[in-house]
């Protein structure tokens, strides 16, 4: 049905709509996003729509995730096509504050979790994380969700939250579900908006990269360093591509592996001209 969906801007609005939902007995599935949403974001919807009763999506570009040097200001967003994805995927509320809305002035506390946060992004974003934690558990206060679904894209936020969920004994169940890819395997991402035509076009190499160590695992291979080789030596034959990590890490803790023995999560992180991209696959 159109029309039923809330557009809601403020904290105590967001609150009172979750209090009655709660106190009606309905479970809200909770989909946290910076918009400019994609298929990824869209099915992390249609799950949180088939387990819950009520979908809540939050639209918000956290500045406090964004580094000095990072592309806050210049984040792709459409709030009105996000809407309307929103409205067919019969949300029931989309949850979108301003930024004085959820950092008033005199904002001052932090979440840090430290486990899981000095490898891969954790090193390479300073303050990254504290930000993401931070806006999370602040979401989770406000939306109340029974669960909340995250994208396996971003492995080790996932990872962080999942830590900061258990850690801080948060009411709500973090649900992580795979990558959504685009026909040629590039995983959907809100920046896959920034590359050019040959950058977009160039950018598929990251997924053949994750393959090629797949393949090799699949052969026996099990030394990180081989398998991250692999991927380095794909990345490497496209010359628009810049390599940042190639990563075997254990898949709770993300400390880095030698031999892969029992799983592990292999992540990337490159730069295609201006545009930083990440993936990963669970080998
Ligand atoms: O994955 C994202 O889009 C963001 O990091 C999140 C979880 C919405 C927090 O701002």
């Amino acid at each position: 049905m159109k029309g039923c969906m809330k557009i809601i801007k403020s904290i105590s609005e967001m609150q009172s709509f979750s209090r009655k939902a709660r106190s009606s007995g309905d479970a809200i599935g909770f989909v946290p996003t910076m918009g400019y949403l994609h298929e990824g974001h869209m099915s992390l919807a249609r799950e949180a729509r088939a387990k819950n009763a009520k979908t809540v999506i939050s639209i918000f570009v956290n500045p406090a995730q964004f580094g000095p040097s990072e592309d806050f200001a210049a984040y792709p967003r459409d709030m009105e096509g996000d809407l309307e994805k929103c409205e067919s995927a019969r949300v029931d509320a989309v949850f979108v504050p301003d930024v004085r809305e959820m950092y008033p002035e005199g904002f001052s506390t932090h979440v840090d979790v430290v486990a899981a946060t000095d490898v891969m992004e954790g090193i390479r974003r300073p303050g990254h994380f504290r930000g993401v934690a931070t806006v999370v558990l602040k979401l989770f206060n406000i939306v109340m969700p029974a669960r909340a679904y995250f994208g396996r894209k971003d492995y080790q936020q996932t990872v962080v939250i999942r830590r900061m969920a258990r850690d801080l004994n948060l009411d709500a169940e973090v649900v992580v579900m795979p990558t959504v890819r685009e026909p040629d395997g590039l995983a959907m991402s809100s920046r896959n908006a920034y590359l050019s035509g040959p950058e977009r076009a160039a950018a598929p190499v990251i997924y053949r990269a994750l393959l090629e160590a797949e393949k090799l695992y699949g052969g026996g291979e099990r030394s990180a360093a081989a398998l991250a080789l692999g991927v380095r030596k794909v990345l490497g034959e496209e010359p628009m591509i810049e390599t940042e990590y190639a990563e075997v890490s254990d898949t709770e803790t993300l400390a880095p592996l030698k031999q892969v023995t029992a799983g592990a999560v292999l992540a990337v992180a490159a730069r295609i001209g201006k545009t930083r991209l990440i993936d990963n696959i669970l080998l």
